[in-house]
């Protein structure tokens, strides 16, 4: 692969960041991922858009324009030739040459890498027709989940917890109540309606989130932004995750409970095709 570094384009094992970056000792950053359907970027404006929400949050500095950002992704998508993929792109607050809990002034530029990930069944993925089987594990992460930050220890270890317990996922719960996937947003069905937290500090705001809740409402979906529980949403018709690498993904399991009919639902299926559809 080609990856971007501070500017410059090179091959992977060429790429290099120093060990007193504050992403590496700090997890002083923030990301985004982008998929790209036929070698286009899909939503690329909503991510820039979280992307400044999250440096502004932190007090970050933008590392280039957004119109540098546009062109860059799009020569990754081209030099890299990813049809179907996703693009990982990370800002950290630089390297300050020490190791400090202060954070550094102006003068230290932020660091900005990106790169490709090459997925060529993306929007066919077989896992869509079958659904996600998830258990439930307490949300133990920090307050400030609206922060799309490179701090992800805990949503990994979830994902093992998946892993080990022969699953696909984990949804987080908080209070008896569900707050979202390890890295994507959890919806219930009832009947005409699609039920969702609430966009607080308690979970990221997706960005697939934003454009299923546009299609779904102008599908006539009713709308519910509400907490759920785990009992609830087992009972519920049909159950879903959406993210920029999974867009709508059927959940048929939780907890070894099956959702509905235990396989992806009519409405899990409809939104997939619509968002696939609409953004494509
Ligand atoms: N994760 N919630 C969390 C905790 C996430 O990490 C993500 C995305 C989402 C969905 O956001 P979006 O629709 O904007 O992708 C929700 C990305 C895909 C990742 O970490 O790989």
């Amino acid at each position: 692969r080609t990856v971007y570094v501070n500017g410059t384009w090179l091959p992977e094992d060429q790429a290099t960041v120093s060990i007193f970056d504050r992403g590496f000792l700090m997890a002083d950053g923030v990301y985004e991922v982008t998929s790209v359907l036929d070698g286009k970027l899909i939503d690329f404006d909503g991510h820039i858009v979280r992307l400044h929400r999250s440096l502004n949050e932190l007090d970050m500095q933008a590392p280039c324009s957004d119109a540098e950002l546009l062109d860059m992704h799009r020569e990754l998508v081209r030099l890299n030739g990813i049809d179907q993929g996703m693009i990982y792109l990370q800002v950290t607050r630089g390297n300050p040459g020490d190791r400090s809990f202060v954070f550094p002034d102006e003068s230290v530029k932020p660091t900005i890498v990106a790169f490709t990930q090459n997925i060529p069944n993306l929007a066919d993925a077989p896992a869509a027709k079958t659904g996600f089987k998830v258990i439930s594990i307490p949300d133990i992460r920090w307050g400030r989940r609206d922060i799309k930050t490179v701090q992800l220890l805990y949503p990994s270890m979830g994902k093992m917890m998946a892993k080990k317990a022969g699953v696909d996922d984990s949804w987080f719960t908080e209070d008896g109540h569900v707050t979202e996937g390890t890295s994507n947003n959890a919806y219930i069905v009832k009947g005409n309606r699609i039920i969702t937290r609430q966009l607080t500090s308690d979970i990221l705001h997706g960005i697939t989130r934003a454009a299923v809740l546009r299609f779904a409402a102008e599908a006539q979906f009713e709308i519910e932004e509400r907490p759920f529980t785990v009992a609830e949403a087992q009972a519920a018709d049909e159950a879903f995750s959406t993210a920029a690498s999974i867009f709508v993904m059927p959940v048929v399991e939780i907890d070894g409970q099956p959702v509905g009919t235990g396989k992806p639902g009519p409405v899990a299926t409809r939104l997939r095709e619509l968002y696939l559809d609409e953004m494509r």
